[in-house]
Parts: structure tokens; sequence; C-alpha cells
């Protein structure tokens, strides 16, 4: 089984049913719809509710993904959960979805790349699946950023939004499947989205969860220009590896971080905007589950066919970035 492609089988995506609205935000910041649409191209997202966790998702998306593919859970070798909001700090989310899911062969493990956490994923389980290591792969992106976000800065609760999206990865013929996929970082902008409480450094006190050490700090307005500039980038690079253009890309599907930003990478790259996904409008940043959930969309309303070559970028906190090129 050694050196066989790695392709993604079947996908599923889960939200939580809560929607907070820009006109929700009115009432709890000053701010406006106009301003929130106009900046970001996001009109509402997705939000947990207090018994919500992270996994409920993880396990709904998973399942629907399992079960498109025919796939029984016990022959799923490895489980990767992208997040940065796990379920609790031990054990990882992933075991804890590999329990509900009865995928009890799997080894399960969490991965905590912000918003290329997706990607970062598929590129593991890219290698592990060439190499004959695994067989099936489920990667998971699943978040509740909601219950990070301080609603009182304005400047970062109007863009984040909650959910999980699945993709179940298998061995797949020559010529299909991953054909590029690369992954960066580059720690020294660590601080431009952080949230230092909650750790070991400044411990888990009273203190630091009333002065809201534990929520998400960001510069976006600096890490705006780096997110183009990286997401571009990347897309080339995945691009020439598999020997293609991006004219040859039937479907770009970017992270979903701020419309603005997926415009200026597809301007950049010249795919024009019909070869563009966008969902931002009704889920905002979901950091790691935004690829898949675009993903399961795609497939659901038919916007990938056999053949199709499709892109995925991705930026997030860390920073970190990633870009996988597929033959679908
Ligand atoms: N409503 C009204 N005004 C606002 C709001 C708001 N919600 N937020 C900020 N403003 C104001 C600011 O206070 C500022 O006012 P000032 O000029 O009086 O000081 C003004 O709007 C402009 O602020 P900027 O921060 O420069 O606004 P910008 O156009 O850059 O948009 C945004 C901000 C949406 C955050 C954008 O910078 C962005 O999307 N950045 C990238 C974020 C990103 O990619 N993050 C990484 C991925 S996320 C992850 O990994 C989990």
């Amino acid at each position: 089984m050694a050196n066989m492609n790695a392709g993604i089988l079947s996908t599923g995506r889960s939200y939580p049913e809560g929607i907070l609205t820009n006109a929700d935000l009115e009432k709890m910041v000053e701010t406006s719809d106009e301003w929130i649409t106009s900046r970001t191209g996001i009109k509402e997202r997705h939000k947990a509710s207090e018994g919500e966790y992270t996994s409920l998702f993880a396990v709904r998306a998973a399942r629907q993904a399992i079960e498109r593919a025919k796939v029984d859970p016990s022959e799923i070798d490895l489980l990767i959960c992208a997040t940065v909001t796990p379920d609790q700090v031990l054990p990882s989310t992933g075991c804890l979805i590999q329990a509900e899911l009865g995928a009890h062969r799997a080894a399960a493990f969490d991965l905590a790349a912000a918003c290329s956490g997706f990607l970062y994923g598929l590129t593991l389980a890219n290698q592990m699946i060439r190499s004959g290591q695994a067989r099936y792969t489920l990667v998971i992106g699943a978040e509740i950023l909601t219950k990070y976000v301080d609603y009182t800065d304005r400047s970062t609760c109007v863009i984040f939004g909650d959910g999980a999206g699945a993709a179940l990865l298998g061995p797949v013929e020559e010529g299909r499947g991953i054909l590029a996929a690369r992954i960066r970082s580059d720690g020294r902008f660590a601080e431009q989205l952080f949230a230092p409480g909650g750790g070991t450094r400044l411990g888990l006190t009273a203190e630091s969860v009333a002065s809201g050490q534990h929520f998400y700090k960001m510069r976006g307005n600096e890490l705006f220009k780096v997110a183009v500039r990286s997401m571009a980038d990347i897309s080339r690079e995945v691009l020439e590896e598999a020997g293609q253009s991006a004219d040859d890309v039937k479907l770009f599907i970017p992270h979903q971080a701020n419309q603005r930003i997926t415009d200026a990478v597809a301007d950049k790259l010249k795919v024009e905007s019909e070869r563009v996904y966008s969902n931002i409008a009704y889920h905002g940043n979901t950091s790691s589950a935004s690829i898949p959930i675009a993903l399961d969309e795609c497939l659901e309303a038919e916007r990938i066919k056999e053949g199709d070559l499709v892109l995925m970028a991705s930026f997030g906190g860390g920073v970190t970035w990633g870009g996988v090129a597929l033959r679908w």
C-alpha cells in the first residue's frame, strides 16, 4: 500500500443553531452592520450556547463524513482534530471524539495551528497515507471561538463564529487526491493574535480571568497584509509543485478570514470571483473549521466535480499558513 496518493473521500459539517447577527452586535458594542459588512463581508455567525462544546459538533461532522464514505469507524487508523478551542486541557479533544465515534483503532490527537489547522492536518494525513502508515484518516477542524471572544472588544467580537467540518481521507488512484501540500509558520508574529491567559505562563487565576487574559487579542490591521501575502505565495508554491497554474484551478477555497483578504488573494492569483468560494457572510471566521465547512458546502452544491483542481489556502494565529492543491 506504500506510496498511494491520498484523497478526500467524503466530508461533513455541523454548527450550533444559535445565530448572532450584525444587528445583535450593534446592541452590544459601538459598531454597525454597515461597518462589519463593508470591512469584513460578515452578516451573521453561529454561536454556541453555554452547554455546547467543541467535540459535540466535531462528532456530528465526522459521523456525516464516515457515513457518506460507508467506512466503519473501526477502520480509521488516524484521527486529527485541529482546534485551538478544545473541550478541556486534558485529554485531547481528538481522544474524546474517537471514543464517541467508536474509532477504537485510531491514533488520535489535537493539532493547534489556528486557522491553518485543517490544512496542517491534511498535510500530515497525506504523508501518513502515502507512506502506508495509515489508511482511513479523519481530519476535523472544530472550534467554539465565541467562548474566547471579548464581547466588549469590537475589533474581534464581530469576526469569529463557531462550527466544525470533517474530511475522511484514504488512498486514491494515481493522478488524483492531494497533488501538493505545504505548511509554514512564523512565531515572531505570535502577539498579533493571541490569548495570553489560561496556560502555564500566566496561570489560570481568578485575576487573569477577571481581567480577560483568556480572550483573543488581535492586531487585525497588521495581520491583514501578512495574510494576503502568505496565502498568495503558498498558493503559487503548491500550484507550481503540482505542475498546475492558477488558470487550471476550478475552485479556490480560501480560509474565510475576511472577504477583503479573500478578494485581495484571488486578485493576486488572478482567479476571478466566480472560481472563489465564500461563505463568510453567514459563518464569519470559524478558524480551523472554515475550510472543511466550505468544502462540504461546495460538494453539496455540486460546485466540485470529479477531476476538478481545487486549491485551498489558509492563514491564522501563530502565525501559520498553508496551501493544498487537490485533484478531486
Ligand atoms: N465597528 C466599527 N468600527 C470598528 C470596528 C467595529 N466592529 N472594529 C474596529 N473599528 C474601528 C477601529 O477602532 C478603527 O478606528 P480608528 O480609525 O478611529 O482608530 C477603524 O475601525 C479601523 O480599524 P482597523 O483595525 O484598521 O480596521 P480594518 O479595516 O483593518 O478591519 C479587521 C479590521 C476586520 C480585523 C481586519 O483587519 C482583518 O480582517 N484582519 C485580518 C484578521 C486575520 O486574518 N486574522 C488571522 C486569522 S484568525 C485566526 O487565526 C483565529
